[in-house]
């Protein structure tokens, strides 16, 4: 039988999972865990460059933890752990640093952003990062990484360790791992003010576990401009991105339906926010209401980080076992 090919993602613990995560990223995981050797792992080490406190720091990891099951990452098919349950990573980063350069490590757009947004601590394990996600990725040799653009550089970097480990020991261990394109449009899920995608940082997010009030609240409050006066305009961005929401949520009947009314200048944006705010709820409470059960049941998320820990750190072994052996790591 033909071997399937190993996917790695993480997603750092900081604060909740949004409708941007759940389209750009969750959605493509869970049906991925059908088709490959999937690990998926919550980066809590990657989440410490930003010092969070520590009291949030397990909170915020048991979160993530019970959205990923929540939205249908399931465990008996995917690995799920938790970056920091397999500290082999930790030997597989230092030894892959030895091969970092530090010239390239400070020119990561990443980095300078940072260093560039929070002067007052460019620690090192920002400059690492990149060594640290090639780590995550490198030491489950896998092919495929499911990632958004902001990380296709540290894939890129991630690649080249590959490649330099390879030529420095004249071994095949690492394989080149590739970003993972979803088949399809890639969607890129807005934000509600009119001002391009919806992130954490920006403050504009619908979180997957918003209650319907406040989520309703949020879309009510999504910035719009005047009505059309002309029959056919064009849509200013702040329109089709609540049209282009609907597209993905609603079905296409009332999709048509709102369009038909844009057209024709009948439009009242309380009536498409509302059916909006309906259509998303139908996509994120069930996610919501699953994730308050797992998020309560402490037995089974302890069982599943368990089981995915001892998967994971098996795998990594074998890895770290070859990359010891070819550095030069003997018994006496
Ligand atoms: N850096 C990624 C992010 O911020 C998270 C991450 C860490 C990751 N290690 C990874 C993603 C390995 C993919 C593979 O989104």
């Amino acid at each position: 039988m033909e071997q399937k090919q190993i996917v790695v993602s993480g997603i750092r613990s900081t604060g909740h999972l949004h409708l941007g995560n759940y389209y750009g990223a969750l959605r493509n995981f869970v049906r991925m865990q059908e088709q490959y050797n999937c690990f998926f792992f919550i980066a809590d080490y990657h989440s410490l460059t930003t010092h969070p406190d520590p009291g949030a720091l397990n909170p915020n990891v048991r979160s993530i933890l019970s959205e990923y099951l929540a939205a249908g990452i399931d465990p008996e098919k995917a690995t799920v752990y938790i970056q920091s349950d397999v500290p082999e990573v930790c030997e597989v980063f230092t030894l892959l640093n030895m091969h970092a350069y530090v010239g390239e490590l400070e020119k990561t757009v990443s980095f300078k952003d940072k260093v560039r947004k929070n002067p007052n601590n460019v620690n090192a394990g920002l400059l690492t990062y990149p060594v640290l996600m090639a780590a995550d990725i490198l030491q489950h040799r896998a092919h495929l990484v499911p990632v958004g653009k902001d990380q296709i550089q540290h894939l890129e970097m991630a690649r080249n360790y590959a490649k330099r480990f390879n030529n420095f020991y004249q071994t095949d261990l690492f394989v080149e791992p590739k970003p993972y394109e979803p088949e399809g449009e890639t969607i890129k899920i807005p934000g509600l003010d009119g001002s391009g995608k919806m992130g954490k940082s920006e403050g504009n997010c619908i979180y997957l576990n918003d209650e319907d009030k406040e989520l309703t609240k949020k879309v009510k409050k999504a910035v719009t401009d005047m009505t059309p006066t002309e029959p056919n305009s064009p849509m200013p961005d702040t329109i089709a991105n609540l049209f282009y929401l609907m597209k993905i949520v609603s079905t296409p009947e009332t999709y048509n339906q709102f369009l038909a009314a844009w057209n024709d200048c009948s439009i009242r944006y309380g009536d498409l926010k509302g059916q909006l705010a309906t259509d998303i709820l139908k996509v994120t409470t069930p996610i919501r209401e699953r994730y308050k059960e797992i998020y309560d049941d402490t037995d089974y998320l302890n069982r599943v980080a368990a089981a995915g820990a001892e998967k994971a750190r098996e795998n990594v072994r074998k890895t770290l076992q070859e990359m010891r052996r070819l550095m030069g790591f003997r018994t006496f």
